[in-house]
């Protein structure tokens, strides 16, 4: 194992990335961690491909150069958006030994095994949706016996917990009409992929509203799973990540801030420290 200080990065544009967080520290709780929040420049949602590129390669260097061997975009909008360039461009130039995952592939494996009417429905950021990263990875793993995606923007949802307005009325009007639009196109449905990280913060008003019967899938526990699986095809990775159970924070925002929030969607006492990306 390594005497090093090799933590595993976690990113994410804020808040959201917890909720895969919480269970690679429950997973997977050996190893070291780093949560990287780009509070400061959330949301990435609405933002262009350019622009969400460039600020997830700046995250992701800067976990690099804090000594992460792995990094994962607890990020959709980032995994839809920026993951593709950085594995294929800028990992064999300018770090060809480490490795970043994302959400996407990992959680798209599990819907052939959810749906049984074969109609799934995709909850994501303006910016995953138009990239239509959802439909066409669903379509690559199910060739034979295409699966039905319909798809919903939800661009206020990640402001809602940003703000911590999770248990605002606005939260409950917000979640009903999305959901109300995207069951309208589709009644079929059984089958809904929260895809974006924020949004199992909002599971319990995704609950009130959701039609009996429809199952959702919570990237969190999957995502664990997978890396669990990566480390066992990947040993020299496992032994390149150190393992002394140290958890550290760093947030582009101010870390009063994000104290308050981290520690109300973890359970636990965070303390992180300011850092500037760019
Ligand atoms: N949590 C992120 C996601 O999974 C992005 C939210 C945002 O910054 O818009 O897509």
């Amino acid at each position: 194992m390594s005497e090093e200080y090799q933590p595993i990065g976690v990113f994410d544009s804020g808040y959201g990335g917890l909720t895969i967080f919480s269970e690679l520290l429950k997973k997977l709780p050996q190893y070291d961690y780093i949560y990287l929040g780009d509070n400061a420049r959330n949301p990435y949602g609405t933002r262009s491909f350019e622009v969400v590129y460039e600020y997830t390669w700046q995250a992701v260097r800067y976990l690099f150069e804090s000594g992460c061997q792995l990094v994962v975009l607890a990020c959709n909008t980032a995994s839809a958006k920026a993951l593709r360039n950085i594995q294929q461009l800028d990992l064999p130039v300018h770090y060809p030994n480490r490795r970043v995952l994302g959400v996407i592939r990992p959680s798209v494996e599990m819907i052939p095994e959810m749906t049984k009417t074969g109609h799934v429905g995709v909850l994501g950021t303006t910016g995953t949706i138009l990239s239509e990263s959802y439909p066409l990875e669903i379509a690559k793993i199910s060739p034979h016996s295409p699966i039905q995606v319909v798809q919903e923007a939800c661009p206020m949802w990640v402001p809602i917990v940003e703000n911590n307005l999770i248990e605002s009325p606005g939260a409950a009007l917000f979640v009903q009409q999305n959901l109300a639009r995207l069951f309208s196109r589709d009644p079929m449905i059984d089958t809904v992929i929260l895809g974006c990280t924020h949004y199992p913060l909002l599971s319990r008003v995704i609950m009130k509203y959701l039609p009996e019967g429809v199952v959702l899938l919570d990237q969190g526990p999957v995502v664990a799973e997978r890396l669990q699986d990566y480390f066992v095809r990947h040993p020299d990775m496992d032994a390149r990540c150190s393992k002394t159970g140290r958890r550290d924070y760093f947030t582009t925002e101010s870390a009063g801030n994000f104290d308050l929030l981290a520690n109300l969607f973890l359970g636990s006492d965070v303390r992180s420290k300011h850092i500037k990306l760019g």
